[in-house]
């Protein structure tokens, strides 16, 4: 499985940091067995899309609807024009600060799909739940959760990658013991299996939280880890690239 790393800019990033993207981009020409991400604001994806030949750009969000009264909002169509061929869904922090249900993300994952768009699913628990000891119980419960479509239909195992975020992870510098990020990304693959039968061995799991060049390359050996998701570590090039050779 060719492994997927991919950069989580969040809020961040102007025009004037078009340079990093060149620079990750290169790096994703020379490690050519990686396939390389940048998940972007909106307004920087088309400029992106015309400085990168190699690296794949995306978005961080999308509606569910392809069109209509949504005030603010941008279409999976709209983000396609502009250059994505990707958007990541259901990251934590839009789950809190959105109020995004699992089945919320549901959609929009399918709204991706219906683009021919790739689609990243964010899961992972708070810090309660890993320190109650249920987090593999309540992952896996959160995943059936997004791929669950209204009509009892499920979302397509194509164009569908999974990102395994610890909330408690991301942005602290606290990263799980490496045997609890392999249990969890073993009982991951499992559901998708029984979700999906062999297509669920070809959909790639990422790990994110906390990623940096110094533990990469022992998380990223882990069986079930098929690639980082990177936030603060891969707005620059400098602390991203090392990432990507690492894979
Ligand atoms: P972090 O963020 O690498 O800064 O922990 C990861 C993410 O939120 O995707």
């Amino acid at each position: 499985m060719r492994p997927f790393i991919v950069a989580n800019w969040k809020m961040h990033g102007l025009k004037a940091d078009m340079n990093e993207v060149k620079a990750i981009d290169s790096a994703a020409a020379k490690f050519d067995h990686i396939d390389v991400g940048i998940g972007l604001p909106a307004t920087l994806i088309h400029l992106a899309a015309q400085n990168a030949g190699h690296a794949q750009i995306g978005a961080q969000d999308c509606h569910q609807a392809q069109q209509g009264a949504h005030t603010g909002c941008l279409s999976a169509a709209m983000l396609s024009e502009a250059g994505a061929s990707f958007s990541i869904v259901g990251h934590s922090e839009r789950r809190a600060d959105q109020a995004e249900t699992s089945r919320l993300i549901a959609q929009k994952a399918r709204s991706l799909q219906n683009a021919s768009m790739g689609a990243i699913l964010c899961i992972g628990e708070d810090l309660a739940t890993r320190q109650s000891g249920t987090a593999l119980d309540f992952v896996a419960g959160q995943l059936v959760e997004s791929l669950a479509l209204a009509d009892d239909t499920s979302l397509s195992p194509e164009r569908l990658t999974i990102a395994y975020e610890p909330i408690w992870a991301i942005g602290t510098g606290h990263v799980p013991e490496l045997t609890d990020i392999a249990a969890m990304h073993s009982k991951l693959r499992s559901q998708l299996v029984s979700s999906f039968g062999p297509a669920g061995d070809a959909i790639r799991i990422l790990y994110g939280g906390s990623v940096k060049a110094s533990n990469a390359k022992d998380i990223l050996a882990l069986k079930n880890v098929n690639g980082a998701l990177v936030g603060g570590a891969s707005l620059k090039a400098e602390s991203f690239v090392p990432i990507i050779a690492a894979a």
